[in-house]
């Protein structure tokens, strides 16, 4: 298929068809990281910036790693040793950086829109590696290949995403993404955190959490953002943790059940630690689809993307 996107910096703007491409590619590369060695320099000469100016582990060391795979100069801006210490506006810094002719931008921001922001005027492809309440879609991706390699399909899967739905951009990708490719969404956790933007991407609102958990093959667990606790979201950790966690798996008539999360994870809140490393648990196998998806994404736009 023809890529039409420049820039990838969310769910929305990707159709079933684009979302299937991406995925059958990062099929491969998954397959691929388990050689050695590991390196398929498809984009030698191309040169990444990664400009993250909020905290990340998964996200920030898996775009290095797939750019660097994929044979690329990949440059990771430091906020702390930079001008922007001296007052330098964020749009100066980003203007001076793109000055220095890197190919990509891999973007991660506390503030919503940012990707898109910097896209209008920076003249190479954007990765919107998360942006404040918004998108995620490296995420969302990273979930789908995991999905899909779990279970084969997606139409007639129902996928309860349970937590802080409200501040999770990890969330609004997500249900975008697996309402895209036909899977069934239920969200769930304590009310206050179900917004009603749930049911306009297309999922629907079940309470509680027991119910939703017993309406699917996936349970898709979502950091509870402890700073939020004083916003009078839900009383303490410890009664989030008794209602709203998840603490064992129930059979469903022998059907295959799986669990996930993005990461970090707070064990014992939103989910018993011991369910972490169960044989249920897919959560260490995102983080390896999630390297795959870079690099799905990373070759596809600076190969095929379209250029200005
Ligand atoms: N899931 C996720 O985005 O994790 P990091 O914040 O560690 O990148």
């Amino acid at each position: 298929m023809k890529w039409v996107h420049r820039h990838l910096l969310g769910m929305r703007d990707l159709n079933a068809r684009e979302i299937g491409y991406l995925l059958d590619k990062a099929d491969g590369y998954r397959e691929f990281l388990d050689l050695a060695p590991k390196r398929k320099p498809v984009l030698e000469g191309y040169c990444q910036l990664n400009l993250f100016l909020e905290a990340s582990t998964r996200t920030r060391v898996s775009f290095e790693m797939a750019g660097k795979l994929l044979g690329m100069e990949v440059v990771n801006f430091s906020t702390n040793a930079s001008s922007l210490r001296k007052g330098e506006s964020f749009r100066d810094t980003v203007r001076t950086l793109a000055r220095m002719k890197a190919d990509v931008f891999v973007v991660r921001h506390q503030s919503s829109g940012v990707p898109e922001y910097l896209s209008r005027f920076i003249p190479c492809h954007v990765v919107n590696a998360g942006d404040g309440l918004r998108e995620h879609p490296t995420q969302a991706l990273l979930d789908l290949l995991t999905i899909r390699r779990a279970f084969g399909y997606f139409s007639g899967l129902t996928v309860a995403v349970i937590g802080d739905v409200l501040h999770s951009r990890v969330a609004r990708s997500l249900i975008t993404g697996l309402v895209t490719m036909g899977s069934r969404v239920v969200v769930s956790g304590p009310p206050t955190f179900a917004p009603p933007a749930a049911a306009s991407l297309g999922a629907e609102v079940v309470f509680p959490v027991e119910e939703a958990v017993a309406q699917a093959e996936v349970i898709y667990l979502l950091r509870i953002q402890r700073e939020r606790q004083d916003a009078g979201f839900f009383p303490t950790v410890k009664e989030y943790s008794r209602f709203f966690g998840l603490h064992r798996l129930p059979l469903k008539d022998g059907e295959k059940r799986v669990i996930m999360h993005p990461g970090p994870v707070n064990r014992g809140v939103e989910i018993d630690s011991s369910l972490v490393e169960s044989e249920a648990s897919l959560i260490e196998e995102q983080v390896t689809c999630g390297l795959a998806v870079r690099m799905a994404v990373l070759e596809t736009l600076v190969l095929e993307g379209r250029v200005a």
